[in-house]
């Protein structure tokens, strides 16, 4: 079942980001992805797939910038459409906020990249900061 997170979720989401195998959360990070959460939970949608009675994945955009702040789908159930599910609610929040593209980075070599150019996303070069990869899609 896909449905908006409400607070009671909140540890749930955080649980299953800390789960994944890759694009893990760098320490340096911790603060500013907190921060942007925070907003996000105030004023935005997190989406999140509810399966065996807990959230086992979530997609979210940030409506300020055309992000998609994240997507994340517990290990457990991976490679069953969850995440090809969720992205398009957070890409329809994008659009409904003005936002003509969508844009997002990931870690090169991931299963993450390998989804996102299965998906029509297209390489627009590397963040200078850590060399991950910027994807780019028309909404
Ligand atoms: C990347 C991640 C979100 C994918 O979640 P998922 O639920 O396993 O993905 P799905 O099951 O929906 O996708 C399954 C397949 O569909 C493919 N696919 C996705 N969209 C597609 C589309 N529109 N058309 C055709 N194929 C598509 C994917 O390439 C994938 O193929 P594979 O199973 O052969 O590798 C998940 O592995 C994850 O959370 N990874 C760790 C965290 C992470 O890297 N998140 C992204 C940070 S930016």
């Amino acid at each position: 079942m896909i449905r908006k997170a409400t607070t009671a979720d909140r540890p749930r989401i955080s649980e299953v980001r800390n789960a994944v195998r890759e694009n893990k959360l760098e320490p340096g990070s911790v603060a500013k992805v907190g921060d942007t959460a925070r907003w996000i939970y105030d004023n935005g949608t997190f989406w999140v797939w509810e399966e065996d009675g807990a959230v086992q994945g979530f997609a979210v955009a940030d409506p300020r910038d055309g992000t998609i702040f994240g997507l994340f789908v517990h290990p457990d159930y991976e490679g069953r459409g969850i995440a090809r599910a969720l992205l398009p609610l957070a890409c329809s929040d994008l659009k409904r906020a003005g936002f003509t593209t969508a844009t997002l980075n990931t870690g090169a070599g991931t299963r993450a990249e390998r989804f996102y150019r299965a998906d029509s996303w297209t390489d627009t070069g590397r963040r200078d900061a850590d060399g991950e990869i910027i994807f780019e899609k028309a909404l």
